[in-house]
Order: structure tokens, then C-alpha cells, then sequence
């Protein structure tokens, strides 16, 4: 049989055999403690071999015809893998919607492995399972070890006994996935974000891990410390660790083994070790909890706030009468931190962290389409993150791999876990914008192995700072019980938060204090000062102004020219690169309403794509200012979700960063309004706040206030004394002249120290004599219509500014392979030089991306100097790309 695929391409199963086979001959594991990953599969289609699976899961069957895959991955993953479907193709205008063959999708595939084992008696081994997507029945050696109906959802983790199927020599372990429907089973969907991937995910698109113990296994540890957050730490304290473990006797006799652990300090400090004995009966399970007094505590920070210091606690169990071991507890990272949440006096929940107010600066997660799993990407997706001031990452229901929480925990990046809405994990009665099928008893046992499984891997996790058990909707009570009991079996002891959501809650979690009511569409930046559905009060669980368009060198690489003429001349057309057909996002309809009626209408493709930075430049600043300038206001904003982060394809808004990694507009929108002092324009108010996102920064601090005309003249100008103190904001004077304003003006606000030698954070907006006027009272869930826009068309008539650029380092080496340059920008002329970008290109003039800019999109006064600073990985031949909205297009040499 033939898999037809790519309008005409007829695509033979060829196999890509080796490099990924485990080695023959030698076993996967051989002695007790011994973990290891299936190290790839077979892949192939269920209608194209043999249906009795017993039969294919003996060792020896010729799988000359399969795909070899990763140890993990979904089925298009895996075909991508092996160049039948080709991504850059697949990401391309609207290529995804017409792949030629579907059927192939609506049956089950198979993954399959031979491996070697040496089985010795009074060994026992295991399967390990952690999600497959959407279930699976799992063969060994001819013989089904589970069900489809116990290996179900794509995070229902298990562990199958498989003693008595290990056989000498060769083995073979075969799994049976199911194709996923979002709406009957418990997969990740990716609702209205993009198009569904073809297989909607379906997969062993987690590891397998085969596992070898004696008498007495142990599960990984959960830690938890009695720290509860400063000020109650003095130096030299002692912290008390708690670790527990399920300890389990597989014999049919009692049995004395002793426990022998170390905790490891952060810094190769002098190891703590622990060592209790247990006497187990025939059969018996049971927790250990052994409580260890770490001396010197080092506090775990988010990376705003101080170091990440990361213990790591590892253990063995030995049989007392022979002194051989029985299972090892593989080295497992935690760090001593304290973190809750609660729901204020305005029903609002805030966060705290180390005992100091922990306002969520956050954005939504999007995996890969295909669920491809990059350490890399993530290592840069995070790093972007920092870099842009932001501390929470929220995963809606895209719960990632562990190694996705050990990164987290090491560079200080925040976890808001939890459920998805919508499809089938929220098929429950009351929810009546759900469109999954009711749960039934068995979902409900999906659910529990699901929570206790993802509870199990989190657990130990510094980062992560709770779990939203719902989303748009709220588990039922008997979900919630379930729910709770399995956090609780799991030792669990962050936050656990109802839905991200108010529209109503169980008893036995009570209010969630988290709003969804918009925005998810444009609004106009004064929209956050106002106090009505997403603006700056309270915590926005998921919101923003719909923004987020790529740059054009990104944008022509998944926009055809047609898609691309689309884009800038039919401002009501719906686009393939928005959200899904469906949806309420598919078109930039309100977007396009603000950016023609503020900007005015474009002339050119080029022309819209700089419209459309400043437009989402804008929109992300003013969240970002908004919710920080109000972080100590009588309605508190307590935290936001920046609705989203980054997407899971090329896409055309809500991110701040494109899927090639591109920062663009709303990137450094982010980064201005995140910054951890900074000083705000309030739009509403028409005044100054100063800001202050750290624990400790309290000082003296001068501001400066500027507004000129857009020929440079000075309408007004003043200098402020304030002071400003840790974790909260406050307001200065209000701006004065804005009322003398006739076309267009710029206003320019800089923080110094009270010396007034360092600049702390220089900020500068563009100002139209009239505000936008919104509607509230018309909002919808998505949107507050705008009834006046403000009027920035005089950009047009700008004068063109002569801005000289100079890289000032060139001679310095790139050192640990990163290329690091300081580029000094000066304006020449009388009159600003607006909204100037620049671009790192190599010498194929492909952009540089990840990349590290101190600042972009800049504006610069008449004759003011700007020294800025760029750093990238890799050290090559690269030029910057210098333009601006009234500044020509000029080249430098990076080195
Ligand atoms: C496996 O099948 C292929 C194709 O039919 C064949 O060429 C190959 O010789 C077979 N290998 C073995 C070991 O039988
Ligand atoms: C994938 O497709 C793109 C263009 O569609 C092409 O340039 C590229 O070479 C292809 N890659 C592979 C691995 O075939
Ligand atoms: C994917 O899931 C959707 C429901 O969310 C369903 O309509 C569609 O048929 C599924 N696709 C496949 C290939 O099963
Ligand atoms: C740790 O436990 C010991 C023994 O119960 C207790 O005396 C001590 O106060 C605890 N330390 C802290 C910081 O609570
Ligand atoms: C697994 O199977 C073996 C062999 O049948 C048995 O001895 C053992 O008790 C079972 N249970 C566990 C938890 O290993
Ligand atoms: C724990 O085991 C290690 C390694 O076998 C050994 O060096 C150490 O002495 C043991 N610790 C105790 C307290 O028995
Ligand atoms: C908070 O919610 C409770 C019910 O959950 C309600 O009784 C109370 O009035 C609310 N408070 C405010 C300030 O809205
Ligand atoms: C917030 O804190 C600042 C101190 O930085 C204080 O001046 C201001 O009054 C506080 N705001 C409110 C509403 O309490
Ligand atoms: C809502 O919009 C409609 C027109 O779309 C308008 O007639 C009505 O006055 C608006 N409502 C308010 C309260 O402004």
C-alpha cells in the first residue's frame, strides 16, 4: 500500500534504519536501579501490516517498511522525521489544510522496538508509561500488557508489571495509538490557536522507560520544606526537608532493606546525607517520609529576585543481610522556596513568593504543532522571556517534558501549570461553552492518573507555582474531588486554583480570583487604565490586544504573495496564519480598523508591516506599564497572562516573538513596559508613574519629562524628585502642555538615580492631540470597540532624520561563542528620529535570530546620542540593518 501525500507526490515508506536502534546484544538494563529510555521505534501505519498484534509483537518481525523514529514523538513528528512530509512545505501559505491523504489518520499506528535483556531471578521489571496520545494497547513479547482502556490520555502515566514477559535475549515491546479526537479524549488541542496538526497530535509523543529493581522499589522523590518565606530566615537557620518515597516489597517474604541518601548543596557545598532502615512485609507499600535539617539554607529565586540555588537529592536502597541494592532514586533537583496564593478582599488572587508579593508577568505558552520537543528553543523562548522582564510562563493544558521544569528551575522562569479549555477536559454538565463529550465514569479515572502523573513530575519543582485545574470553565465537585485527592496523594504544595476564570467555582476550591474577559483583540493602549473587564486590576489569566505581527523578512517566509497582497489591501479578509477558520480571530478586522483609522491607510506592504509594529509596540507597552503602574493601587492589579507568548507555526499575532524566533514590535513593547524600574506614561490620567518590580531597590531617584512637537520644538519639560521603594508603584506629576499638542508630539520620560548619573530606564511614546474613545459598555469577550481613534497620520509628513550609527567594540572576541556589540546611535538632526529598528542580518541576509538587543524600535531626540547593546550566539560575518519611520535605510558592518 501507498501513503499519497503532497498534492501529487507519491511517497514510498522508506525506513531510515540504525543510528537510533539500541545496541544489539546488549541489554537495556541488567542490574537493579537501572532506568532506561526506549531508545527510538519502528513506525508505521496499522492498515499496512498484520492485524494480530501478538503476532507482531514477537521479536524478529522484518520491519524493513517502517519509519524509524525518536524515542518520542507524534506520528506526524515522526513522518516529518523521515522527509514524507516536509515542515517549511507544510508551514507555507495554506499547504497544512491540503496534505492529499487524511484517512491514514482516522486509524490507529504502530511503534514498535526490539531490545536486549538479560533477566537474572529475584529481579523484577517495569514499563513505564507517562501519556500517550490519545490511548494505546501496549504488546510485549506476544503478549498485551495494557489495554487502550487503562493507557489513556496524552499525560495518563503508568507503570505495568512486566516480570513475567522479559525473556533472555531479544524482546520486543509494541504499542497500538489511537488517532485523537479533542473532543472525546483527553489530548492537547490547540482550540482556536491554528490549524489542527493532521493527527491531532496522536503519538507516543512521550518517552517509554523500561525499568530493572530487587525486592524493594522506590518512586522518585517528592520534597517539600518547612521554609515559609522571608522575613523569618535568619542566616545559619536550619530548613527541615521533607522527601518521601512509596516504598513497595514485591516478594512474597519480609524483607529489612535500608534507605542511604544524599542531598547534594548548590555550589558543591558539603553534601547532607540520611539513612533509615525499613522493615517491609510480603506485599506491603508504603511512604516513607524522612525529614533532613539542611543547615546554611540557599533560598531558590525567581531570576528577578536573586540566585536559583538548586539542591539534588539521590538515594539507594540496600538489602541489610547481603549489602546489595534493590532500587536507586536517580538524582531528582529541588530547590527551598516558598510559594502561595490567595484570593484578596476584591476577590482577586495575588501571588507570593519568599514571603514578598509576586506580581505574575506572564505569557502563554505554545509547543510546536507537532509537538517536537527542542531544549534549545525552549533554553531561547526562556531567555526571551527574561530578557523582556517577564517571570510566569503559563502552560494551558500543554503540560511539557521533564526537562522542560529542570530548565525552568535553573534560569528562574516561573510555572503556571493546568488543564485546557474547552474540548474534552472540560466536558462537564454545567459547562455550556464546552463542546466535549460528557464525561463518564472511566473519564474520571483518566482524569486521576492524569493529575496524579503530571503532579508526580512537577512536584518537586522550584518553579512551578501552581496548577489551574480549569480553564475557561471549572471541574464539577466530583472532578474536583478527584483532582484534589490525587495533589494531595502527590504531596503537593504550591497553589491550586479553581479555573482561569470567575464564572464560577467548586466549594471545595472557592473562587478562582482569575479573570478571562478580554481582551483578545486590539484595544487602545489608554483601554488599561481604565476599570472595566481586562483592564489593569486583578489578575488577567489570559489577555491582550491581539497583537503580534512578524516582521517582513519572517512574514515571506509562510505568506505567499497573494496571502501577503491579502494582508495589507483586504483589511477584513480572513488569513490562514490567524486563528482557525473558526474562530472569532480569523480575520484582522478590528485591528485593521484601529491601525488604518490611527496610522491611516497603508500605501505599501512595507509600509503596513512598520504601521503595525509601532500599533503592537504600543498595545504591549501599555499592558505591561498598566499592570505594573497599579501593582500596589486600592484594586491591586495582582498579575497577567499576556495572551500569548509565542505560537505553535507561523503565525500572525498573539506573540511576542515569532515561530523563527524573530522579536519584533510587541517583543520590545514587552520589554519597555516589564522593565524592573521604570518610569510610565499613564494614557488615561495623562501622568507619570514610577515603578518598581524588585524586593529591594529603595532609593532616591530623579525623572525627567519631556514633550516636543514633530519638528523638534519643546512644548514642555520637567524634573522630578521622588523616591522609590520595593514592590510597588506610585504616581508623579501629570504631564504638562499635552493640551497645547496640535498634530503630533513625542513625550520622553527618563529615570535616574538620585544622582542623576545613571539612566535606570528612558521611555518615549508618541502623542496625538486626541485620545481614542472607547465604548465599554459594547465590549464583547473579545474586544471594546472604539468609537474615536487617535490620530497618528502626521508621521507621514515627518521630516526624514539623519542618524549616524557606529558599532563601538568590533575588536572584541566572542567569548564562550557569543558575539557581543555595542552600537552607538546619534541624531543629527533638529527633530526626532522616530521608531528606528535595527537588524542583524548574516551574510546571506538572513536575519539573526535568537538574538539580544538592549533595546530596539527606538526613538531618539534631536541631537541625542543612544548607545545600545546586541548580543547573539555564533560568531560570524553579520551587518546591521538601520531604519526607521523618518530614518532611510542605512547598512553596517557588525565585524
Ligand atoms: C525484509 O524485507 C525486505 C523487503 O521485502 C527484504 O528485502 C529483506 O531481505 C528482508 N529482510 C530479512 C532479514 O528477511
Ligand atoms: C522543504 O521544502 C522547502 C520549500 O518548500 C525546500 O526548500 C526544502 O529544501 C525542503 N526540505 C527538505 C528536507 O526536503
Ligand atoms: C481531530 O479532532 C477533531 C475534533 O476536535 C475531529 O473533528 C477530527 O476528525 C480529528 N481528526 C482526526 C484525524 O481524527
Ligand atoms: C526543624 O525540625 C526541628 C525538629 O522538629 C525543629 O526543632 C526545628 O524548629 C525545625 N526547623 C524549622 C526551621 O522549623
Ligand atoms: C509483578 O510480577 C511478578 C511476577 O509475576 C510478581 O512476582 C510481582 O509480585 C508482581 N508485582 C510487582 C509490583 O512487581
Ligand atoms: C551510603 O552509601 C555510600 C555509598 O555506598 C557510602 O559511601 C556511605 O558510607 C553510605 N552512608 C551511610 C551513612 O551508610
Ligand atoms: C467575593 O465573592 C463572594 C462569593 O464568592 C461574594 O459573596 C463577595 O461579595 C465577593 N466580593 C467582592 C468584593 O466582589
Ligand atoms: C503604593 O506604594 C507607594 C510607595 O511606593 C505609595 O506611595 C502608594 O501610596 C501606594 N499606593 C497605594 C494605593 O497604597
Ligand atoms: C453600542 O453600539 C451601538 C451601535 O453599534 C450604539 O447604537 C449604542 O449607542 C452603543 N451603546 C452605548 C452604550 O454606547
Amino acid at each position: 500500500m501507498r501513503l499519497n501525500i503532497q498534492r501529487g507526490h507519491v511517497a514510498l515508506a522508506t525506513a531510515i534504519c540504525g543510528n537510533l536502534a539500541a545496541v544489539k546484544g546488549e541489554p537495556l538494563v541488567f542490574k537493579a536501579g537501572d532506568k532506561a529510555i526506549i531508545p527510538g521505534w519502528h513506525l508505521q501505519s496499522a492498515t499496512r501490516v498484520k492485524d494480530d498484534m501478538s503476532e507482531i509483537s514477537i521479536p524478529g518481525l522484518n520491519t524493513t517498511h517502517w519509519y524509524r523514529v525518536e524515542s518520542r514523538g507524534t506520528v506526524m513528528a515522526g513522518l516529518i522525521e523521515n522527509g514524507i512530509y516536509n515542515d517549511t512545505h507544510l508551514f507555507f501559505s495554506d499547504n497544512i489544510g491540503n496534505i492529499g491523504e487524511k484517512e491514514i489518520f482516522r486509524s490507529p499506528w504502530l511503534y514498535r522496538e526490539e531490545f536486549t535483556m538479560k533477566p537474572l531471578d529475584g529481579q523484577y521489571f517495569s514499563l513505564i508509561t507517562h501519556g500517550m496520545t490519545s490511548k494505546a494497547d501496549i504488546y510485549v513479547n506476544g503478549e498485551r500488557i495494557a489495554s487502550k482502556e487503562e493507557q489513556q490520555g496524552s499525560f495518563g502515566g503508568h507503570t505495568y508489571n512486566l516480570t513475567s514477559q522479559v525473556q533472555p535475549g531479544d524482546n520486543c515491546i509494541l504499542i497500538r495509538v489511537y488517532p485523537a479526537n479533542y473532543d472525546r479524549d483527553f489530548a492537547q488541542s490547540f482550540e482556536d490557536w491554528n490549524p489542527h496538526p493532521p493527527d491531532n497530535g496522536t503519538g507516543v509523543w512521550r518517552h517509554v522507560e523500561l525499568s530493572q529493581t530487587g525486592t524493594v522499589s522506590m518512586s522518585p522523590f517528592r520534597v517539600n520544606t518547612d521554609f515559609t518565606g522571608f522575613p523569618k530566615l535568619d542566616d545559619n537557620e536550619q530548613v527541615n526537608v521533607t522527601l518521601k518515597t512509596n516504598l513497595v516489597n514485591r516478594a512474597p517474604r519480609p524483607v529489612r532493606v535500608t534507605l542511604n541518601g544524599t542531598i547534594e548543596p548548590p555550589n558543591h557545598d558539603k553534601p547532607t546525607r540520611f539513612i533509615r532502615d525499613y522493615h517491609l512485609m510480603p506485599g506491603e507499600k508504603r511512604t516513607a517520609s524522612i525529614r533532613v535539617g539542611v543547615e546554611n539554607p540557599q533560598i531558590w529565586w525567581p531570576a528577578s529576585w536573586g540566585p536559583q540555588s538548586l539542591y539534588s537529592v539521590h538515594a539507594t536502597i540496600f538489602y541489610d543481610d547481603s549489602g546489595e541494592t534493590s532500587d536507586i532514586a536517580h538524582s531528582q533537583q529541588f530547590g527551598i522556596r516558598s510559594a502561595s496564593s490567595y484570593v484578596n478582599a476584591h476577590n482577586d488572587t495575588a501571588f507570593i513568593v519568599n514571603g514578598y508579593p509576586f506580581e505574575v508577568m506572564g505569557a502563554g505558552y505554545g509547543p510546536d504543532i507537532f509537538l517536537r520537543y527542542d531544549e534549545n528553543r525552549i533554553r531561547s523562548i526562556f531567555r526571551y522571556m527574561l530578557d523582556m522582564g517577564l517571570n510566569t510562563i503559563r502552560l494551558e493544558g500543554k503540560q511539557e517534558h521533564p526537562e522542560f521544569y529542570d530548565l525552568a528551575d535553573q534560569m528562574g522562569m516561573m510555572v503556571l501549570a493546568g488543564w485546557e479549555c474547552c474540548t474534552k477536559w472540560e466536558a462537564w454538565k454545567h459547562n455550556e461553552d464546552g463542546h466535549g463529550y460528557l464525561w463518564d465514569d472511566s473519564d474520571y479515572t483518566v482524569a486521576r492518573d492524569s493529575m496524579l502523573h503530571e503532579t508526580e513530575m512537577m512536584q518537586p519543582h522550584p518553579s512551578v507555582l501552581g496548577f489551574l485545574v480549569g480553564s475557561d470553565s471549572w471541574p464539577n465537585d466530583r472532578a474536583t474531588d478527584v483532582f484534589l485527592k490525587a495533589l494531595k496523594e502527590m504531596d503537593w504544595r504550591n497553589p491550586i486554583i479553581a479555573s482561569a476564570s470567575k464564572r464560577g467555582y467548586p466549594e471545595d476550591l472557592g473562587p478562582s480570583g482569575m479573570k478571562m474577559n478580554g481582551p483578545y483583540d486590539w484595544v487602545p493602549p489608554n483601554y488599561w487604565y481604565g476599570d472595566d473587564e481586562g483592564a489593569a486590576f486583578g489578575f488577567g489569566s489570559e489577555l491582550g490586544a491581539g497583537v503580534g505581527t512578524p516582521v517582513m523578512e519572517s512574514l515571506k517566509r509562510f505568506m505567499a504573495d497573494d496571502d501577503l497582497k491579502t494582508l495589507w489591501t483586504e483589511p477584513e479578509e480572513g488569513l490562514y496564519h490567524m486563528s482557525s477558520k473558526s474562530s472569532a480571530f480569523y480575520t484582522r478586522s478590528i485591528y485593521n480598523k484601529g491601525l488604518f483609522g490611527r496610522y491611516g491607510k497603508p500605501t505599501s506592504l512595507e509600509d503596513y508591516v512598520l504601521k503595525c509594529q509601532m500599533a503592537d509596540y504600543e498595545a504591549t507597552r501599555a499592558q505591561f506599564e498598566a499592570y505594573s503602574a497599579r501593582q500596589n493601587a486600592t484594586r491591586p492589579a495582582t498579575g497577567l497572562v499576556y495572551w500569548m507568548l509565542n505560537s505553535a507555526w507561523p503565525n500572525l499575532h498573539w506573540q511576542l516573538f515569532d515561530y523563527y524566533l524573530n522579536p519584533m514590535g510587541s517583543y520590545f513593547g514587552t520589554k519597555v513596559g516589564s522593565r524592573m524600574e521604570h518610569v510610565a506614561y499613564d494614557y488615561e490620567n495623562e501622568d507619570i508613574w514610577l515603578i518598581n518590580h524588585s524586593i529591594e531597590g529603595k532609593d532616591d531617584r530623579l525623572v525627567s519629562v519631556d514633550l516636543i512637537d514633530m519638528n523638534g520644538k519643546k512644548i514642555s519639560s520637567s524634573r522630578a524628585k521622588s523616591h522609590t521603594s520595593p514592590t510597588s508603584s506610585k504616581q508623579l506629576q501629570s504631564v504638562d502642555g499635552l493640551d497645547k499638542i496640535k498634530d503630533l508630539a513625542f513625550l520622553r520620560l527618563i529615570l535616574r538615580d538620585g544622582k542623576g548619573k545613571h539612566v535606570i530606564s528612558r521611555n518615549v511614546y508618541w502623542l496625538s492631540p486626541k485620545p481614542d474613545v472607547l465604548d465599554w459598555s459594547n465590549s464583547t469577550w473579545y474586544s471594546t470597540p472604539v468609537t474615536e481613534y487617535a490620530d497618528y497620520t502626521k508621521m507621514d509628513s515627518l521630516k526624514s532624520a539623519d542618524v549616524k550609527a557606529k558599532v563601538t567594540n568590533t575588536k572584541s572576541k566572542a567569548e564562550n561563542g557569543w558575539t557581543s556589540r555595542n552600537i552607538e546611535l546619534e541624531n543629527r538632526s533638529p527633530f526626532p528620529a522616530v521608531f528606528v529598528h535595527l537588524n542583524a542580518v548574516d551574510s546571506q541576509g538572513n536575519v539573526i535570530a535568537p538574538i539580544y538587543w538592549s533595546d530596539n524600535y527606538i526613538t531618539l531626540w534631536p541631537h541625542e546620542k543612544i548607545s545600545l547593546s546586541v548580543q547573539f550566539e555564533g560568531d560570524l560575518t553579520w551587518s546591521i540593518k538601520i531604519s526607521g519611520r523618518n530614518v532611510k535605510e542605512q547598512i553596517l558592518k557588525g565585524k
